[in-house]
């Protein structure tokens, strides 16, 4: 079985894909399996589907199902009953904005690998007690951006960060040049006036360039 689709996914797996992982908000059920196939095409198959809106849900048990080469996880996981629908949907993975052990273990249960954000210091350190070695850093620009994932570097020297939260094509490679990023994550791959016009090509080209990112 292909380790990317299997209950043995690692968080470093998702992590290192690609230097980007889109968060996307869907509110169409039509559009997930386009926009999906698009970011594929450009080289993306880490797909992050917020909980955000009634139809996400919807959204990656479709991706799921039809879109076989993407890697489709729930964002905005913020608690046990969540990290169940998502795993009912089919998703892979798990991105949360924060911590706590609840949601830890509900996804342990479910057998969905998790990303759990933290912006503090004492947040990396009950991730850590929990055995997360691999965290979002959320919401990075607003929390103190490049320099405060720079201050981390010496004390959680063990730990590798996806900031997410602020950053654009224009400020990643800022991110990706420090050697605790392994990625980022950003809603600007997808946006939502590129979904509401069905415009794939566009979504393509931003995975495509996205993809191109260089980590350091
Ligand atoms: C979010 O939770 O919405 C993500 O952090 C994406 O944020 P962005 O729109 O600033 O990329």
């Amino acid at each position: 079985m292909n380790p990317m689709k299997s209950a043995s996914l690692t968080a470093l797996q998702v992590l290192q894909d690609a230097p980007v992982i889109p968060v996307i908000v869907l509110t169409d059920v039509s559009h997930a399996v386009p926009m999906a196939r698009a970011l594929v095409a450009g080289g993306i198959r880490m797909l992050e589907v917020t909980l955000r809106t009634p139809q996400a849900l919807a959204c990656i048990e479709a991706i799921a199902k039809e879109v076989p080469e993407a890697v489709v996880g729930a964002g905005t996981v913020r608690s046990v009953a969540d990290a169940k629908a998502a795993a009912k949907a089919g998703a892979l993975f798990a991105v949360s904005p924060g911590f706590t052990p609840a949601v830890s273990q509900a996804c342990r249960d479910e057998g969905l690998c998790l990303l759990p954000g933290v912006a503090t210091g004492s947040e990396i350190m009950m991730a850590l007690e929990e055995g997360y070695t691999e965290l979002k850093f959320f919401p990075a620009m607003q929390a103190g951006g490049p320099a405060m994932l720079k201050a981390w570097g010496g004390p959680f020297f063990d730990v590798r960060f996806c900031p997410t939260g602020g950053v654009t094509a224009q400020n990643a490679a800022e991110f990706l040049n420090l050697s605790n990023v392994a990625c980022v994550g950003g809603s600007w791959p997808v946006p939502a006036d590129a979904l509401a016009q069905g415009d794939w090509t566009r979504i393509e080209k931003l995975a495509r360039e996205a993809r191109q990112l260089k980590l350091r």
